[in-house]
């Protein structure tokens, strides 16, 4: 009796220490995925890839990849869908892997790995899917041809994508609102049925989707919002929908006390008075600037203190630019800022303000500011709620409403620095596990890998 507990025992230790190296690779403790499942199937993982562990070692085999982007990003101007693209194939470059970019711009420096492919744009701002289909042909039938094909949304559009099967599309807004019945019961309708009087234009849009959308062969979502309408609404098969959350470069994006005190210095804000609010990106309506203009507007004019012992410094520009000026002298606009100078932004703030209107894609200003060590104040949209400000000790989250931004800016105001650095930090405990460039790159790499050979749809990968 007793040899056989020792029997147990020996085999519960080697047990255990069989496990360890996992245990010790995983990061993550809660959601570690390697120790609770110690092989899964990639393709049908239906959480996000972040979550799961990629060693950093250079990948098994270097991948020739394609890509569609209808812009290439100059630096201080990019909008969400070009800085995924910038930041996600500069990394898988610098990887190994041989990027070839059909796009209507590009940078004029050159970079080693990435080859580009120019075309003239069509009135509508697209790529002329003639002119890239052709240059896309030509390169694939030369040399070597193309192990993966990656547009970034309609880059690519279905006509020419519908045949590809080794394609990921990643997508950065969905059509899909809510009225979910409305989409099943025009999907349902016969020719003889009349439509619903309340099936609005943006339902057909939808709908337009639904239809074409599984033309595509895998599909990238970057929320774990947006994984789920394709998969629940969409009805993409599970096993061609794939949760990438987007990530921004932890290298750049990083606290650095003397960064923020420069910019403090050079804007001349005392440097332990104020607190500071920040916002950053485009100034414009759909990025919710009116709201966040009246509800401030309204705050100053009842609260005095409040006006005295705030500063909201602004990156970007738009035409609300130069309303914000008007606004008051603690409101300072400093302009589109490149990404050097948007670090010193991110370290100069106590809190980052996002009261965006569009619940399209995953907005990269809040990973930013995360991976700074800020918090994140942000209306309630699903992207941002499900992945990113899942909890309130990661942050603020408000309805797109005048009241509800303004009783949230009071909190804010009320908590004051202590709290908010607590938080700042704990949300960057988060992002670096989560939302970092490597983290993504990692994640895509292996979708890619996966896609060109089954063998690496496992998970961990024997291959390493
Ligand atoms: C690239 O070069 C052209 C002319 O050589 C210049 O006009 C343009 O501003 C440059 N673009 C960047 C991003 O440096
Ligand atoms: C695409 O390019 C071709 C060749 O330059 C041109 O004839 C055609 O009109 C373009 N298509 C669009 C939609 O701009
Ligand atoms: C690219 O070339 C390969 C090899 O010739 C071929 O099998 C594949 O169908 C081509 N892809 C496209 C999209 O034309
Ligand atoms: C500002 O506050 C920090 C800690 O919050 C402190 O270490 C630093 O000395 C203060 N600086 C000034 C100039 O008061």
């Amino acid at each position: 009796m007793l040899k056989f507990h020792n029997f147990c025992f020996i085999i519960a230790i080697l047990a255990a220490f069989s496990f360890i190296p996992i245990l010790y690779k995983c990061q993550l403790s809660s959601n570690c995925y390697s120790f609770q499942k110690p092989e899964i199937d990639l393709l049908t993982f239906p959480s996000s890839w972040n979550l799961l562990y990629f060693p950093s070692d250079p990948p098994p085999q270097t991948l020739k990849i394609a890509l569609f982007v209808k812009k290439w990003p100059q630096r201080s101007h990019a909008g969400g869908l070009e800085r995924h693209a910038l930041t996600l194939h500069l990394a898988l470059a610098k990887r190994g892997h041989q990027v070839h970019i059909f796009t209507t711009s590009s940078p004029n420096t050159s970079i080693p790995n990435l080859v580009f492919h120019l075309s003239e744009p069509t009135v509508g701002g697209y790529l002329n899917q003639t002119v890239v289909w052709s240059q896309f042909r030509t390169q694939n039938s030369t040399g070597t041809p193309f192990d993966i094909v990656h547009t970034e949304s309609v880059g690519l559009m279905h006509a020419q994508a519908k045949d590809v099967t080794n394609l990921a599309v990643t997508w950065h807004g969905i059509a899909y609102e809510s009225i979910h019945s409305d989409i099943i019961q025009e999907l349902l309708r016969t020719p003889e049925e009349q439509q619903a009087a309340m099936v609005t234009k943006k339902v057909m849009r939808v709908v337009e989707e639904v239809r074409f959308f599984p033309r595509y062969s895998h599909h990238v979502a970057t929320s774990d919002h947006a994984g789920d309408v394709l998969k629940r609404i969409y009805m993409i098969p599970e096993e061609r929908v794939h949760i990438i959350l987007n990530g921004a470069d932890e290298a750049i994006f990083r606290p650095e006390l003397s960064l923020g005190s420069e910019l403090k210095h050079e804007l001349g804000i005392p440097q332990n008075g104020s607190l500071i609010l920040g916002m950053s990106g485009r100034l414009v309506k759909d990025k919710g600037h009116p709201l966040i203009f009246q509800a401030l507007k309204e705050i100053f004019m009842e609260n005095n203190r409040f006006q005295q012992s705030v500063v909201l410094v602004i990156a970007g520009d738009g035409p609300w630019g130069a309303r914000y000026k008007d606004l008051g002298a603690n409101i300072l606009v400093l302009g589109p800022l490149g990404r050097a100078d948007l670090a010193k932004f991110y370290n100069a703030i106590d809190i980052f303000v996002h009261p965006t209107l569009r619940g399209q894609g995953l907005d990269q200003t809040p990973l930013e500011a995360i991976l700074s060590g800020k918090p994140v104040m942000t209306t309630r949209v699903a992207s941002l709620t499900g992945s990113v400000i899942v909890g309130p000790e990661l942050g603020y989250t408000f309805s797109p409403t005048v009241e509800s931004l303004k009783k949230t800016l009071y909190r804010v105001w009320k908590d004051g620095k202590v709290v908010l650095e607590k938080k700042g930090k704990a949300a960057r405990q988060r992002g670096l596990k989560l939302f970092t460039a490597t983290k993504m790159t990692a994640a895509y790499e292996r979708l890619f890998l996966c896609m060109s050979k089954e063998a690496y749809c496992k998970y961990p990968n024997p291959f390493y």
